[in-house]
């Protein structure tokens, strides 16, 4: 049943964070209205249906059912609720500049609704300021209610992490930033109603640099494990034994494995919402612009290495038939933004090799913002693989069978240790 004293919770944005969210706030009693522009979620949440593969639909069907959950697209119902959560995209332009463009639309299209005493929290990653800067004027300008005196406005870093298992929503720490003590209480009792643990800090900004900070820290590191490879490359030395055998110290080190280059839609994109903020400050960023430079440099890397094992094979990359081994930007997922598969079927493009794909969660190949490719999935078998010269595996999937692929083929390019210790065809990227 919905508990009684609860306020109802509005959350505009039903992907991948907002849904999980949602769910989070309706099993801990909450009445929750999701919004979003995309008719197709509303349309599949009422049937108790889901459309992400980290989400089962049993779970949503129990909320529906329960009346806990429901979905719109009209968002004259904001006027409905008590507290409103963004979780709406933010991604980078073409001129890899902060896309504003999602927050300020959803502002927009929630401030006519805005009544005395609601709590807007925005979730989105962004730079420091931007719900002082880009949200609040906004909300302010519709009806001339002002932001801490009619209503709260807070900022709490979401940090879902997609498929994790150990850590469900409720369970990771809710960090949390408001700029007057009412709006922080306000914010502080609705997390805290729903998740394990809340941590508050002074301001909407500091919230913000958080979660800007956590995804740099990974940017950096994982940039560092990419630098640590290459030399290990050239000195004939297995990183991940390296990694593996530092892991093993008890303190002060945290192992990153190298990869490919960066996938998703954070890693590779929030540390630069920090530095163009960081230029209005005459301060240059110089960490994140070093890992991003390294880390944008695998790609080319990996396709270097699938030159030089195909040359030592008589073969030239032209004209050459090569199956990349999944496309989506992490293991056992189905999400492929920002993947560094899709930056390196497009170099084999370019380089004039034939190119396909095997990836048992991406059926078919998106049209994303940079790229158009008109691919499918190609099955994993024997028959299949016998037109390939070379496969450059991307993704560690569990559903893969690497071994039937380095048995039938001639080169296997290994970006992340499938095959530890190598092997004859075998060639570490
Ligand atoms: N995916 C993650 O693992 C993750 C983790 C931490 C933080 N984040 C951050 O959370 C935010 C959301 O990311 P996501 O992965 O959930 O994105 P998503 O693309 O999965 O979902 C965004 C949803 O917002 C909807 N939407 C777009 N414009 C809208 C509008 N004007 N009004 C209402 N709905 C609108 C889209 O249709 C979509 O359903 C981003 O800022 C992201 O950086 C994501």
């Amino acid at each position: 049943m919905v508990r009684r004293g609860h306020p109802t919770v509005g959350v505009v944005g039903l992907g991948y964070v907002g849904l999980p969210l949602s769910l989070t706030f309706c099993e801990a009693g909450f009445r929750v209205v999701g919004f979003d522009v995309d008719p197709a979620k509303p349309a599949a949440l009422a049937k108790g249906r889901t459309y992400l593969k980290t989400v089962p639909s049993a779970r949503i069907a129990a909320q529906v059912r329960a009346g806990r959950l429901s979905a719109t697209t009209d968002f004259r119902k904001v006027g409905g609720v008590d507290a409103l959560i963004y979780c709406v995209p933010t991604p980078l332009t073409h001129h890899r500049e902060p896309d504003m463009s999602y927050i300020e639309e959803t502002a927009r299209a929630t401030a006519p609704y805005l009544h005395k005493g609601m709590l807007v929290v925005l979730e989105s990653t962004t730079w420091p300021g931007t719900t002082d800067e880009v949200v609040r004027p906004i909300l302010e300008a519709a009806k001339g209610l002002r932001a801490n005196r009619d209503f709260h406005l807070a900022f709490s870093p979401e940090r879902e992490d997609p498929g994790n298992e150990k850590f469900t929503t409720a369970r990771i720490p809710k960090v949390v930033g408001a700029d007057t003590p009412a709006a922080l209480k306000a914010a502080v009792d609705l997390y805290g109603a729903a998740f394990q643990r809340v941590v508050p800090v002074s301001s909407t900004r500091t919230a913000e640099m958080v979660k800007i900070y956590e995804n740099t820290f990974r940017a950096v590191n994982i940039a560092m494990a990419n630098e640590v490879k290459l030399l290990c490359g050239r000195m004939g030395l297995d990183v991940f034994e390296v990694i593996r055998a530092a892991a093993t110290k008890p303190f002060g080190f945290m192992p990153f494995y190298p990869g490919p280059g960066l996938g998703g839609h954070c890693i590779p994109i929030d540390p630069f919402y920090l530095t163009w903020k960081a230029r209005e400050f005459d301060f240059s960023t110089r960490f994140i612009e070093l890992a991003g430079e390294i880390n944008t440099s695998m790609p080319y890397h990996v396709v270097e290495r699938l030159r030089g094992g195909l040359a030592d094979l008589g073969k030239p990359l032209r004209g050459a038939r090569v199956l990349v081994l999944g496309v989506a930007y992490k293991r056992d997922i189905d999400d492929m933004r920002e993947s560094p598969a899709l930056k390196i079927l497009s170099l084999l493009d370019r380089a004039g090799a034939r190119a396909a794909y095997h990836d048992p969660h991406v059926p078919r190949l998106p049209r994303t913002r940079e790229y158009a490719f008109d691919l499918a999935s190609v099955p994993l078998t024997a028959r299949s693989l016998a037109g390939f010269d070379a496969a450059v595996v991307v993704t560690d999937h569990a559903a893969v069978d690497y071994a039937l692929v380095a048995r039938r083929l001639p080169l296997v390019v290994d970006t992340r240790n499938v095959f530890p210790g190598g092997g004859r065809n075998i060639v570490t990227a």
